[in-house]
């Protein structure tokens, strides 16, 4: 049994990912890894090592060094942050995503896991239920790397006999880390929002809808493929998944069912026009299929959720009295 090394760990995603592969495969086998530090002793039970993923020595070595046989390769750059600093989401996410297939190829890893996203759709794409085969010519630069990343996978894959899987995430939303450079962020945010009793000014347009899904159906989506049997894959990184779709105006109004006198304005900026190339909702008939993607929550289940967890974290961040 070799190692397991997570890159991007300290990220949205990241944080959850480890815990749970913690406790499926124990904590000798997981290793975490980010360009960042962690600060507190998140990951206490196991090795952290500091990796760039653009540092293409380093990521050889590493995965040679401490005999990885699988890597989740959550490093990224996203959306929005993409858009400010375009080149380093090339960097991170282009030459990074490459960088780790070379390496992982090179050390015979046995399976890759890299998230891609729905921002490899563009305005060329149909807006409703989206298959997996379609047309992806995104105008951001995270949709350029992350369809990149896609034709990297598939190359990788088929040249080389990599096992790479993936799946095209919608946006996610979670408490436990807040989410910094997405555009899909205002829904976390307006959950934080409305739990410490503000109103939410919204970046997006009240209708714009958008296909997403909930943090523990995300992870259990990926370990799902991860533990999929190959032979029935027919796609890579580019598998289709939501769990459903709702606009701004939806998301306050499931928030409003919790917390009645909860108030949105509507102030949208560079970022709707970022949501404007995305599609409304995805077909995810293929994921079902080939490896039964099938997510728990509902909105207004993720809502009651959402806010419990949030109250509660609330009231333990307010001093006592
Ligand atoms: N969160 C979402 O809603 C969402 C949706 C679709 C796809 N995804 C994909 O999932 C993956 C993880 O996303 P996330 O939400 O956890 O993102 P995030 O921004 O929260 O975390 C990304 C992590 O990558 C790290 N990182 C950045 N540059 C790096 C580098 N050079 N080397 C190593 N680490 C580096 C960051 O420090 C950060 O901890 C990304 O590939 C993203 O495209 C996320």
């Amino acid at each position: 049994m070799g190692t397991i090394l997570v890159t991007g760990s300290l990220g949205q995603i990241g944080t959850e990912l480890v815990p749970l592969l913690v406790k499926k495969f124990g904590p000798s086998r997981v290793i975490a890894s980010d360009v960042k530090s962690p600060n507190s002793d998140i990951f206490h039970e196991i090795e952290y090592v500091p990796l760039d993923v653009t540092n293409r020595d380093l990521v050889a070595s590493t995965l040679k060094e401490r005999s990885v046989t699988e890597v989740f390769h959550m490093a990224g750059i996203l959306s929005a942050l993409g858009e400010r600093n375009p080149e380093l989401a090339f960097m991170v996410n282009s030459v990074g995503t490459f960088n780790v297939l070379d390496s992982a190829m090179k050390a015979g890893v046995n399976r890759v896991m890299i998230p891609s996203t729905i921002g490899v759709f563009g305005k060329d794409t149909p807006r409703d239920n989206v298959p997996v085969v379609t047309v992806t010519r995104p105008t951001t630069m995270y949709g350029v790397t992350k369809v990149n990343a896609e034709l990297l996978s598939a190359y990788f894959r088929s040249k080389f006999g990599l096992d790479v899987r993936g799946v095209r995430y919608p946006g996610i939303v979670s408490y436990k880390t807040p989410p910094s450079a997405g555009t899909t962020d205002y829904a976390v945010d307006m959950y934080y929002h409305a739990v410490a009793g503000k109103n939410y000014e919204c970046y997006l347009k009240e209708d714009a809808a958008l296909p997403m899904m909930y943090m523990p159906d995300a992870l259990d989506s990926l370990m799902k493929l991860y533990s999929a049997d190959e032979g029935r894959l027919r796609y890579t990184i580019d598998y289709n998944i939501s769990a459903f779709s709702f606009d701004p105006r939806t998301l306050a109004e499931s928030i409003r069912k919790v917390i009645p006198d909860f108030n949105v304005t509507y102030r949208p900026d560079y970022r709707q026009a970022i949501a404007e190339t995305w599609p409304r909702s995805l077909d995810s008939t293929d994921a079902k299929i080939d490896w039964g993607f099938s997510p728990e929550y509902d909105l207004d289940a993720m809502t009651e959720d959402m806010i419990r967890n949030l109250s509660e974290m609330h009231l333990k961040s307010q001093p006592s009295r």
